[in-house]
């Protein structure tokens, strides 16, 4: 690699939190025994949060977040990677604990991740991203868990919140390709015909289920997708039908759940968190194997918009304030 390269760096000293597009040294990149260099990133919730403060997950200054990143591998110490590999990398804490992928070279612990399928490019790889990686763990554990690992009954209807995030517009276009009626809700009533096109049947706005929830509501739902947490995920949990699975990934509206045993003991109703960052090597391989059969990417593309290291620094606070819709992926050589 040549000895300077460009990477979104960001710093505390004292009061003073800054963001910076930087042209550092080859030897800043301190952690992993794989060199990558990086194709490109994505912007997920986590990276906003982080962008904005560090978020206290990131410990030491001068860092470079980015949650995820996609890339050709450049130097590697591990038998398991050789020079020319095309990698994904996403969670594993990259990005908080470790120098992540707003960068145009990473390095990496070798088993952080995982050898791209041929299926997929490195640019859809970040298409997807985090958000697309939770979205396919989530649809799978409310369609495919309940169906095949709890030999349950079909999953027909299911409820995807905060739909027009990265998470759940992926997520809406996953449990319609596996066949299911998908009732989107969204706070942007804009997104609408936007949601329809990715496969939701109905939507619904957020507003009709931000209020308090009783502990057993009508039964409409045989799963759900939360990525919003708090009153929303209260109603979701009292509307879902006899055990039906609601995967639970985020706190876009509320890190709090209001609820009761009801839904739980009544109807047998799981709540299943998801925790994308930790998801075994093996699981990230099956899941990634899956993207191309689920994912139209001609679709998606419609609502991706590629932006630079420097853009992206604009871009971050809309994210926080609920202002933005789809993926925005970072090409950290333009
Ligand atoms: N557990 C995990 O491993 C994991 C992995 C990835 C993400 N997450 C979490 O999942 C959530 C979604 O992530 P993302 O990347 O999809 O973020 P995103 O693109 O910002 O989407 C979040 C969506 O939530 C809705 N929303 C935002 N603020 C809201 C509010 N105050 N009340 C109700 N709805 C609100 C909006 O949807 P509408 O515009 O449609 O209303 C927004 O588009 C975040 O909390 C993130 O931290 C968790």
């Amino acid at each position: 690699m040549s000895e300077k390269f460009k990477a979104l760096v960001i710093n505390q000293e004292g009061d003073n939190f800054t963001r910076e597009v930087k042209s550092l040294e080859k030897n800043f990149l301190k952690h992993g025994n794989v060199l990558i260099k990086v194709d490109y990133s994505s912007l997920n919730f986590k990276d906003a949060l982080i962008l904005k403060n560090g978020a206290r997950l990131v410990k030491e200054f001068p860092h470079i977040p980015g949650v995820d990143f996609s890339g050709k591998v450049v130097e590697s110490d591990s038998p398991n990677f050789k020079e020319g590999d095309e990698i994904i990398c996403t969670g594993m804490r990259v990005g908080e604990a470790f120098y992540g992928g707003f960068s145009q070279y990473a390095k990496v612990k070798s088993d952080f991740m995982i050898k791209k399928p041929e299926s997929i490019s490195t640019r859809q790889a970040m298409v997807l991203g985090t958000a697309g990686f939770t979205a396919l763990q989530c649809s799978f554990t409310t369609k495919q868990t309940r169906e095949i690992l709890l030999l349950g009954e079909k999953v027909n209807d299911v409820i995807v919140t905060g739909a027009s995030g990265g998470v759940g517009s992926i997520a809406v276009m996953i449990l319609s390709k596996l066949g299911c009626n998908v009732t989107a809700v969204t706070g942007k009533e804009s997104n609408f015909e936007y949601l329809k096109s990715l496969g939701a049947n109905n939507v619904i706005k957020t507003s009709e289920l931000d209020s308090e929830a009783r502990p057993l509501d009508k039964g409409l739902y045989d799963g759900a997708v939360d990525t919003v947490g708090g009153n929303v995920l209260s109603k979701v949990l009292s509307h879902i039908k006899q055990s039906g699975i609601v995967a639970a990934c985020g706190n876009a509206s509320s890190i709090k759940l209001n609820t009761t045993v009801m839904p739980f003991i009544i109807r047998g109703v799981k709540l299943w968190g998801i925790d994308s960052v930790n998801t075994s090597i093996k699981r990230r391989e099956f899941i990634w194997g899956e993207a191309a059969k689920l994912i139209d990417f001609d679709k998606l593309e419609k609502s991706i918009k590629e932006i630079s290291l420097n853009e992206l620094i604009d871009v971050y606070p809309n994210m926080l304030a609920g202002k933005t819709s789809g993926r925005y992926i970072i090409n950290v050589n333009k």
